[in-house]
């Protein structure tokens, strides 16, 4: 049983998130979608709310499992007894921060490795504070994420200086 961990701030998921979902799919039989808890950010949304988008917008498949995490990665896939981590890469912009934070998990626990999976071409300019950003200024955001993100988001991002 291959399981990968895909973590993520997924504020909120995007298409692009839910392509990559759909493909890493087909490479490993289990995914833990991770909502990454990180109490330096100030997310637009609870780890709670990210979570119940995401387990909206992926259905009811029992190869998905959808949770959180506080505190550094590495710890939380040992916690969890995984191995692989799988990241998306969008342009060459992506690259300079997956390879160093790559290189950090390496250094912090050897054991795990970090699979890399290109986001489809459809989706490659989507980016969560992209979409955060037209929804605050009132721009739509119809096809970048998904229809129960659109609603939640629309309101959100207005209510929110
Ligand atoms: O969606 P993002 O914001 O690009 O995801 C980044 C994330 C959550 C994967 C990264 O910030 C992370 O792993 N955070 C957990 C804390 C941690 O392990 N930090 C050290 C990374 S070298």
């Amino acid at each position: 049983m291959r399981v990968a961990i895909y973590p993520g701030s997924f504020d909120p998921i995007t298409n692009g998130h839910l392509n990559l979902i759909e493909r890493g799919l087909v490479l490993f039989d289990r995914l833990v979608v991770a909502v990454s808890n990180n109490v330096r950010k100030k997310p637009l949304f609870s780890a709670q709310e990210r979570m119940e988008m995401i387990r909206a917008a992926v259905g009811d498949d029992d190869r998905i499992d959808v949770d959180s995490f506080d505190g550094l990665l590495v710890q939380y896939c040992q916690r969890r007894g995984a191995r692989i981590i799988l990241r998306g890469l969008r342009a060459i912009s992506d690259f300079e921060f997956e390879f160093q934070m790559t290189h950090m998990n390496r250094q912090l626990a050897d054991e795990i490795e970090t699979v890399f999976m290109m986001t489809g071409e459809e989706h490659f300019y989507v980016s969560s504070s992209l979409v955060r950003e037209i929804a605050h200024f009132g721009g739509s955001v119809t096809g970048l994420v998904p229809a129960n993100v659109e609603a939640r988001l629309m309101v959100r991002a207005k209510e929110t200086p």
